[in-house]
């Protein structure tokens, strides 16, 4: 059976840099807050009624698509990972097929809904159906436009000042060099948390969790209509509800605790150590998370690459997005073994071992 290899790798970040002094015109925050407590500095925002989600994915795709030295009609498979679809149905996943102009139905189109963690669950995915034969050219992208659907007043600056728009994309292809490519992955959820990183409003929940959890949660919904009034009420607007909120500190926590016991689970599955890692690209959720597991793990700083300064925490994108930058950097070499790591909503993580 072969293994799966990254075979092409491309990334694309909007023009705009929205800094942290750009921020603080808006809601109260300071420049050092947001460094001192993340270690953003700025991040870029797409082009209003210019960009989305599945087109700025486009334009990743299509650099790695070149590199892999295939055409758009070449892939016959898509996995999109992003928690901000153009559409809520249908899924980025065909609006990216449509942008590339493949017009053969000879090809699937899948979403994936993982959060921080999409990137590395979009990974696995398409290592199965690479390594089983199914699929010779996966592409696979992760892109997120987290920039309209933020809440820019005081009340949401503990979560919009962490985020940012971007895309990341890979060409998967089966590879029979003995030892090279991905060599393993493992997933993990917990489901008991999924109320306290999450984008709520509009759903079809209508209160339904919070009541079978015996929690005082409002999320808004109208007790009153007898049909519909469910997915959007005055209350979600007035109140905030219909943007993104997070326990900061229960994730921060939580995240520390879960990145490295995940990265050492894909090691030990190798029989392999930290100090073999060549590169770790964690996701990029808060600079402190990524110093905290690299002090942890006792990796110095040349064995980890970390982008967030630059483009604040891209979500699903931010692991292609890295990893693209340190290869192109020439920090992923031919042989190199590369970690990935993920946490986030859900809460969900993983992380993947490659030999480059
Ligand atoms: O990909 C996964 C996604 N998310 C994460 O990984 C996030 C994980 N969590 C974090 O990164 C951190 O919890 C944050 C950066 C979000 C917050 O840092 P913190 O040290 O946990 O701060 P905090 O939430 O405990 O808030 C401390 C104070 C509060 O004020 P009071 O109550 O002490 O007066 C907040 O209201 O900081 C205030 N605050 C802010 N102040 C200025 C919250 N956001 C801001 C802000 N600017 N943007």
């Amino acid at each position: 059976m072969p293994n799966t290899k990254i075979a092409g790798i491309g990334f694309y970040v909007p023009e705009q840099v929205v800094t942290n002094h750009d921020l603080m015109r808006h809601m109260d925050t300071t420049d050092e807050w947001i460094q001192e407590r993340s270690g953003i500095v700025e991040r870029r925002y797409a082009k209003r009624h210019e960009e989305t989600t599945s087109t700025i994915g486009a334009k990743a795709a299509r650099i790695a698509i070149e590199r892999a030295g295939i055409s758009e009609e070449d892939v016959d498979f898509i996995i999109f990972a992003t928690l901000s679809p153009d559409y809520f149905f249908p899924g980025c996943g065909v609006l990216l097929q449509r942008e590339l102009g493949i017009t053969k139905t000879e090809i699937g189109a899948l979403d994936i809904r993982n959060q921080c963690s999409g990137f590395v669950y979009g990974l696995s995915v398409a290592d199965q159906f690479v390594r089983s034969g199914m699929y010779k050219n996966v592409l696979l992208v992760g892109a997120e436009i987290h920039s309209m659907g933020l809440d820019y007043s005081t009340r949401g600056r503990n979560v919009t000042v962490l985020f940012g728009d971007g895309a990341g994309a890979v060409v998967l292809q089966p590879t029979d060099e003995p030892g090279k490519g991905v060599l393993t992955s493992k997933l993990h959820s917990d489901g008991s948390y999924a109320e306290q990183l999450a984008f709520i409003n509009p759903g079809c929940h209508s209160g339904y969790h919070a009541r079978k959890m015996e929690q005082d949660i409002d999320f808004g919904y109208d007790e009153d209509a007898e049909f519909g009034g469910l997915f959007l009420s005055k209350k979600m607007f007035d109140d905030g509800m219909i943007f993104p909120n997070m326990d900061g500190q229960l994730v921060f926590k939580t995240a520390v605790t879960k990145f490295p016991e995940v990265i050492m689970e894909v090691l030990e599955d190798q029989g392999l150590q930290t100090s073999d890692i060549d590169l770790l690209v964690p996701h990029q959720a808060n600079l402190r998370i990524s110093q905290f597991v690299q002090r942890r793990l006792k990796l110095s700083d040349d064995q980890v690459w970390n982008n967030i300064q630059r483009y604040g925490n891209t979500t699903a994108a931010t692991i292609p997005i890295a990893l693209c930058e340190a290869w192109e950097a020439g920090k992923v070499k031919d042989g190199d073994l590369i970690c990935l790591a993920a946490f986030g909503s859900g809460f969900t993580w993983g992380a993947s071992l490659i030999r480059w």
